[in-house]
């Protein structure tokens, strides 16, 4: 039936009306802070990039989870600054490293915050690259055994799920493997499965210190006009045993979500990042736009897309705003 019968502002024409029939509610409980944390004590150094958002030592990042909890967020992402990096990156299963540490931490004080750790190798290698270079290309089947060993350490220091963020085929379940002979059957996975070469990782390599010193991740991240490959790649991680799938990023891949979530059926991450934050914080700093309507709009469009859970950087603002 047309106009003048059908009158869709009837249900429009004010807010209780509109709260009645409205269909997508962002809450906190889709929220995931990322963490950067760094060498020291006392330290907070903003990411320049990232107005902000900073690298912190394990006492900040305690305060800060702290708060992120109580502001009703349930889980937190550690990315790692190490002491030193080397060829392999051999601080990244290091028990006595920065994250270890964090994790341990944030068990002991923050006990009901769910810790997800990042598994990747490019934060703790000297050339940048998330796996071994043989040749100058990185090498994937040698990487996956330093995965593993990563994503043990991160286990032993009592992570609740991991994330490898990697893209080395295969590591969804040679890490399913190594957790499950070691006696951390419990511990999930959250596979980075559609991860695409983009330029919005541009801030992160700031915060992450992890820019490649040669080339680019190319030859591993997926290429950007690719959704067929998408829903394989996530088969696959599913095949291999991931618990959560994750599309990143978020808002150029909204479509993406959306077929993986009608596809699959399983909890989806979607991750909001670096560039996408940058983005909307500069404009709302310089006046440009209304940040706190600009992010709850976007954050309510990846949810409505399909997904479950939503890295972002926002995190803890937004649930403030949110409850508040
Ligand atoms: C590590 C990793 C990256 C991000 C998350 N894990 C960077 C990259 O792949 O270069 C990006 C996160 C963001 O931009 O917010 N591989």
């Amino acid at each position: 039936m047309a106009f003048p019968v059908n009158r869709p502002r009837r249900l429009r024409r004010n807010e209780t009306l509109r709260r009645m029939v409205r269909e997508t509610r962002l809450a906190p409980d889709d929220l995931v802070l990322p963490l950067f944390v760094c060498p020291g004590r006392g330290v907070k150094r903003e990411v320049t990039s990232m107005p902000g958002v900073a690298q912190m030592s394990v006492d900040n990042i305690i305060a800060e989870a702290h708060e992120t909890f109580a502001a009703g967020v349930p889980a937190v992402i550690l990315f790692g600054l190490p002491e030193r990096k080397d060829n392999i990156g051999s601080e990244a299963w290091n028990d006595d490293g920065e994250v270890q540490r964090a994790i341990r931490e944030i068990k002991e004080r923050v006990p009901s915050l769910a810790v997800i750790t990042d598994v990747c190798m490019c934060e703790y290698t000297d050339h940048g690259h998330c796996g071994v270079v043989r040749e100058g290309d990185v090498d994937n089947d040698a990487t996956l055994e330093l995965l593993v060993r990563e994503a043990l350490s991160h286990a032993r220091a009592g992570a609740d799920i991991v994330a490898p963020s990697d893209m080395m085929d295969g590591r969804v379940g040679a890490i399913r493997d190594a957790l499950d002979e070691n006696g951390f059957q419990q511990v999930a996975i959250m596979a980075y499965s559609a991860k695409f070469a983009s330029a919005f990782y541009g801030p992160f390599r700031e915060a992450a210190d992890s820019a490649p010193q040669f080339g680019d991740r190319r030859s591993y991240q997926m290429d950007p006009p690719n959704g067929d490959e998408a829903i394989r790649e996530v088969m696959y991680d599913l095949e291999e045993g991931a618990d959560i799938v994750m599309v990143k990023p978020a808002l150029a891949y909204l479509d993406l979500i959306w077929r993986v979530k009608q596809e699959f059926g399983v909890p989806v991450a979607a991750y909001n990042v670096s560039g996408e934050f940058s983005m909307i914080r500069a404009a709302g700093i310089n006046g440009w736009l209304d940040e706190k309507r600009a992010t709850l709009e976007v954050l309510t469009s990846i949810k409505r897309a399909g997904a479950d859970l939503i890295l972002t950087y926002f995190a803890k603002d937004v649930a403030r705003a949110l409850s508040g």
